[in-house]
Parts: structure tokens; C-alpha cells; sequence
């Protein structure tokens, strides 16, 4: 099989790592990709969002699976796109419609969704420049903190935990009146503050079947002890200690199986991953929020452990025998440590070159994988925030992530910066 693979962070490096590894896979190309990708496949010069380009490479490379990382195309219609088109409709698209997508592009969406089904999910309303000043009153009266999105996507910047009224009311205004996300902040959710630890599942579906194929708590803060900006992630750790046979049965129970038979109740065609963004509040899971994708940098510590072949999964989703597969997953434990440009998640500079020391190689139980890197003339160079992640196994969560930061110390980047401590609160 010919697959093309759409991103160019952690999240597509890791998955280009897990792709070349199936038997089923001939040749891999990745759009746009990064200096990573390229050592598994051949990267093209194309946006993710370029569906006529990508139509035309399919065509080109002769392309039977089409695996989708972000969410930005699936919310566009990248699945419908393939569907409508005669020359594209054989090609496995591993995502949902654009309508399903809504899970993601849409919080009044997902929330609506949720109720609909009986999820649990944190009480909210929703609001629009035409009830504005009934938004206002609702948070005069709401218990602090309080929590604001804004209704579309905003690059993970459209969540406001707000710790007092004043700066809730401030945001809420700036969102629907100074339009701060555009048409994404033209609807605002204002929802109940949950407080527990969050970890995020991820299964695979046809919207009729589904296999979870990994978890992982992700690290989003900038500093340690999970201090300062929210980031895109700074690391993550998979298996959670807490996620116990009991906690599981809760989550399938309660939160994926009602998922799924909403998805066929709905008709909501999905061809891909549910990423349940999940609060454990006092052992009972909540849904804060659906992405209908893999995590970055959660997929740089579910594939490592996943020891089925990714590709035949994808294809059993496709062809309705995804109940007849076994998964099976590597009983080691992984984490994952994001090093960053300096500046991160404010500004900071690209370009700047990347050495990584040869005797990294020898270290058999890391993984380097590339997020905002780019080859120039033979060089790798930063070429965004997140740069490196480095993925690594251990017999306890102590040990991989500190096989991990040993890694790190033969990684050089003017301004380079990384958590030393993903994973403290499983100490072992
Ligand atoms: P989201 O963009 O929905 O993932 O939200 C970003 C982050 O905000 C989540 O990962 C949580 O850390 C936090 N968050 C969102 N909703 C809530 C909530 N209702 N209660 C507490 N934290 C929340
Ligand atoms: N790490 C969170 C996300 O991928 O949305």
C-alpha cells in the first residue's frame, strides 16, 4: 500500500515511525512533514489544506491510505472531499466526515452531542452576540473559577479559566464583541470548572466498532510543577497508574460506548480516532473535551506501545473487521519530554541549528522524534515552538522519563528548553 500521511509535527513523525514498520505499507509520503518524517518517506511541499494538490499527488503516487494527523482538514471536509470524488472514493481515509469532526470544531457541538447521550461532561450554556448581556448575568452568578470557549477552533488558545468574575466578563467580551478568535469566538461555551487530574483515551472507530489503542496523561504547562502558559504539551506518560481496570470500565461504560452508539444513532460518519480529553474527578470521568484525532504529544507514547500493526488497523476500520482484531500493547512504561524553542508559548525565534550527538543512537530505549524541525541544506533547523520529543522506556515512570532527559543532554539548540519533570506525581 501507498500511504500518504497529512501533519508535520510529533504526532506525524511518530506516526511515520509506526506506518514503515507494517508490511503493509510500500512507500510513505508525508505532507509537508519535517527533517524526521523524511527518514521514513519522501516529504511534498503541500499544505494540509490544499485538497486539490493533495487529490493531485494521490493520483500521482498512486495513494491507498490517506491518514490524516491535524484537525484543521478533517474539519474542512478532507473525508467528504475523497468520498464525492470518483478518482479518490477507493482510497482509505483514516478520519471522520466533517460533520462528525464538529466533535472537535465545535464545543456547543460536542456539548450538545453529550447531552443528547447522557455523557458526563461539565454543566455549561452557551452565548452569542445575541444574548450577550444574558452571558453577562450568567457569570455574575456563576461559582468561580469559571470556564470560557470560544465555540471553533483557535489553535488551542480558546480556553479561558477564568478565577474571577471580572476577568471572566472581561474575556467573554473579547471574545464575542472584540471577535479575538473571529468566527470561532462568534459563540461562546461557558461551562463548570472540574478539578481532578486529566488523561486523555484514545479509540479507534468506524462509528460502529471500536478498539481503544492507547492512553496518556499530557503535561500542558510550560514549567514545572505545572506552572505558567498552557503550551500545545510538554510531555506525556502512558500508562497512567490510575487508569486501573476499574477507571477503565467507567470510562467504556459511561463515556466511549455512549460516544459510539451516538455516532450511529446520529449517522455521524467516522472513519478514524475519538481522542476523549477526560477529567478524573474523586475516581469518576468526565469529558472535557472530543478531538477526533491523535494527541501531540500523546501519540508520541501510544504508538511506541502499541505492538500491533497500525496500518492493518486502519485498514480493519475500513473493511468492518475492526471487532475481529487483537490489540496488544508493550507492558514497559513510556514517556515522552518535549524540548522547546526558548520563549515558548510567547515568541520566540526559528532557524536556529539543531546538533544531536551521534551516541544518541546506541540509547536503544529512546526515540528522538522530530515536531518543528525542517532539513536546509543538510542542516536541521527549529522551525517552530515545540522542536524535539524524546520518547523513552522504562520499568517505572521515574526511570523512562529520566532516560529520556539523559537523551536530552546530547540535543543542542541556542535557547533550548524542556520540563525535567514530566511525570512527578507517579514517583517510583
Ligand atoms: P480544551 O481546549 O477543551 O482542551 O481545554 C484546554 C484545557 O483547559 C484542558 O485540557 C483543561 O486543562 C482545561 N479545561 C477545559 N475545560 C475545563 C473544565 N471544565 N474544567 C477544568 N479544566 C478545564
Ligand atoms: N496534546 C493535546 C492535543 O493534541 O490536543
Amino acid at each position: 500500500m501507498n500511504i500518504l500521511l497529512l501533519g508535520s509535527g510529533g504526532r506525524e513523525h511518530a506516526l511515520a515511525w509506526k506506518i514503515v514498520q507494517s508490511h503493509h505499507c510500500d512507500q510513505l509520503f508525508i505532507a509537508p512533514g519535517n527533517a524526521g518524517t523524511a527518514a521514513f518517506g519522501t516529504n511534498l511541499s503541500i499544505s494540509v489544506t490544499d485538497f486539490e494538490t493533495i487529490k493531485a499527488s494521490c493520483l500521482e503516487n498512486r495513494i491507498d491510505m490517506l491518514v490524516v494527523g491535524p484537525e484543521e482538514p478533517l474539519v474542512k471536509g478532507i473525508y467528504d472531499f475523497f468520498q464525492a470524488d470518483p478518482d479518490l472514493q477507493h482510497i482509505i481515509v483514516v478520519g471522520p466526515s466533517a460533520k462528525a469532526a464538529q466533535l472537535e470544531g465545535s464545543k456547543a457541538f460536542s456539548k450538545q452531542f453529550m447531552q443528547r447521550h447522557g455523557i458526563p461532561t461539565a454543566g455549561y450554556a452557551e452565548f452569542t452576540e445575541a444574548n450577550f448581556e444574558e452571558g453577562k448575568a450568567y457569570i455574575q452568578q456563576h461559582p468561580l473559577p469559571v470556564v470560557l470557549k470560544a465555540d471553533g477552533l483557535a489553535a488551542g488558545k480558546g480556553v479561558v479559566i477564568a478565577t474571577s468574575t471580572e476577568m471572566a466578563i472581561a474575556s467573554f467580551t473579547e471574545m464575542i464583541q472584540g471577535k479575538q478568535f473571529g468566527a470561532a469566538s462568534e459563540k461562546v461555551v461557558i461551562e463548570e470548572f472540574l478539578s481532578g487530574i486529566e488523561v486523555s483515551v484514545f479509540a479507534l472507530t468506524n462509528g460502529s466498532d471500536y478498539h481503544i489503542i492507547g492512553h496518556a496523561k499530557d503535561y500542558k504547562r510550560i514549567g514545572e510543577g505545572d506552572t505558567g502558559l498552557n503550551t500545545g504539551g510538554m510531555g506525556c506518560v502512558s500508562p497512567v497508574p490510575f487508569m486501573d481496570d476499574l477507571f477503565m470500565q467507567k470510562v467504556e461504560e459511561t463515556i466511549i460506548k455512549p460516544t459510539i452508539k451516538g455516532l450511529t444513532d446520529e449517522n455521524l460518519v467516522y472513519h478514524g480516532i475519538v481522542f476523549f480529553g477526560l477529567m478524573n474527578v474523586d475516581g469518576t470521568p468526565y469529558v472535557i473535551e472530543y478531538n477526533c484525532r491523535l494527541g501531540d504529544p500523546e501519540t508520541e507514547v501510544i504508538l511506541p506501545r502499541l505492538e500491533t500493526d497500525l496500518v492493518a488497523l486502519f485498514a480493519a476500520m475500513d473493511n468492518g473487521t475492526l471487532q475481529d482484531a487483537n490489540i496488544s500493547f508493550d507492558q514497559r512504561f513510556v514517556a515522552t519530554i518535549m524540548a522547546v524553542s526558548g520563549g515558548y508559548p510567547g515568541d520566540y525565534v526559528k532557524n536556529k541549528p539543531i546538533s544531536i550527538d551521534a551516541e544518541i543512537a546506541e540509547m536503544k530505549d529512546s526515540i528522538v522524534f522530530h515536531a518543528g524541525t525542517i532539513l536546509k541544506d543538510e542542516q536541521i533547523l527549529t522551525n517552530g515552538g515545540r522542536v524535539l520529543a524524546v520518547t523513552s522506556y522504562g520499568n517505572s515512570i521515574t526511570e523512562a522519563a529520566a532516560k529520556s532527559k539523559t537523551a536530552l543532554q546530547k540535543i543542542h539548540f541556542d535557547g533550548m528548553y524542556f520540563r525535567s519533570d514530566i511525570g512527578f506525581e507517579f514517583p517510583c
